[in-house]
């Protein structure tokens, strides 16, 4: 707890842009939850300003940001330790500062898995999976889903050439096959689809083969929405099993970044609940 004399911890996530984020919120009652006093502020930073940023922060005494698009890349090359996840993402979402050195972790891929066993009690073992989608976003996810062996991993991107890249990189890590929206009518269906494109962002919805999505199919889209994002409205047009939108997640990998801070985890049932999100449909 907190008194006259102690200064509040400062956290921030630093973005661009960051104006709508609900992190603020989620680590407001994270700390209410657990008896903490802290402050969680936006920064918005263009690409050229993101080290400035965070050294100015850091130099201000601030504890620990999070970082978001587009800056995870440029997070991972300013850290000088990292977390085995962030090492193999090459991607940092979490900053924890500890006098003038810089932790980097990403919770990106705990937070997201969490959410897919835990929350939704779906495992990967043994399962057919596809990623659409090869940017940002799947790095962090890549390593822990082939940690648990599907059965097969496929990541089908506009440009197929990017999902070629990153399935070389993560080659050692687990097999991984590549190729374009059109070639998935080829391949059948899956029995995890996850939507990681960044599509859905602007209200679009790409065109994917139908077959797909069957009746057993779980679609996870990682981006979220108050109502039906573009993926979830057209997965449960196809008549996919069930469809959810990434809430869980983005409070899934907050509670990660808040235990990495603070030493403890927070529950996070509550808090999604809180935040109104329709991600338990
Ligand atoms: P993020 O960090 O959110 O993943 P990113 O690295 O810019 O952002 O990657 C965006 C992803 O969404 C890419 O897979 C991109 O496809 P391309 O590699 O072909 O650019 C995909 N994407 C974005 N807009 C899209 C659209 N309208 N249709 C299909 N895919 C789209």
């Amino acid at each position: 707890m907190n008194d006259s004399t102690t200064p509040v911890d400062r956290y921030a996530l630093v973005g661009h842009p960051v104006g709508h984020s609900r992190s603020p919120l989620i680590h407001e009652l994270f700390a209410r939850q657990l008896g903490h006093s802290l402050t969680y502020e936006l920064i918005d930073a263009a690409a050229e300003q993101f080290e400035a940023a965070v050294r100015g922060f850091q130099a201000a005494g601030g504890k620990g940001m999070n970082v978001t698009v587009p800056h995870k890349e440029a997070a991972f090359r300013l850290a000088d330790e990292l977390g085995d996840e962030a090492a193999a993402a090459r991607a940092v979402n979490t900053l924890s500062f500890a006098g003038p050195r810089i932790r980097g972790d990403n919770t990106d891929g705990p937070g997201f898995m969490r959410d897919l066993k835990v929350n939704n009690d779906q495992g990967v073992e043994s399962r057919r999976v596809l990623i659409l989608g090869a940017g940002g976003a799947v790095r962090g996810i890549l390593a822990p889903l082939l940690a648990e062996r599907p059965a097969r991993l496929v990541v089908a991107n506009r440009t197929p050439a990017r999902a070629a890249e990153l399935a070389s990189e993560f080659a050692d890590r687990g097999a991984i096959e590549t190729c374009s929206f059109e070639q998935l009518a080829a391949l059948g269906d899956f029995e995890l689809v996850i939507n990681a494109t960044a599509a859905g962002l602007e209200g679009e919805q790409p065109w994917f083969p139908e077959s797909i999505v069957g009746g057993a199919t779980f679609c996870y889209d990682l981006t979220y929405g108050v109502d039906d994002t573009p993926f979830v409205a057209w997965a449960r047009r196809r008549g996919a099993g069930r469809a959810v939108q990434g809430w869980g997640m983005l409070v899934e990998q907050a509670a990660e970044s808040f235990r990495i801070w603070r030493g403890v985890m927070p529950d996070t049932a509550p808090v999604l609940a809180e935040l109104g999100a329709p991600a338990a449909r």
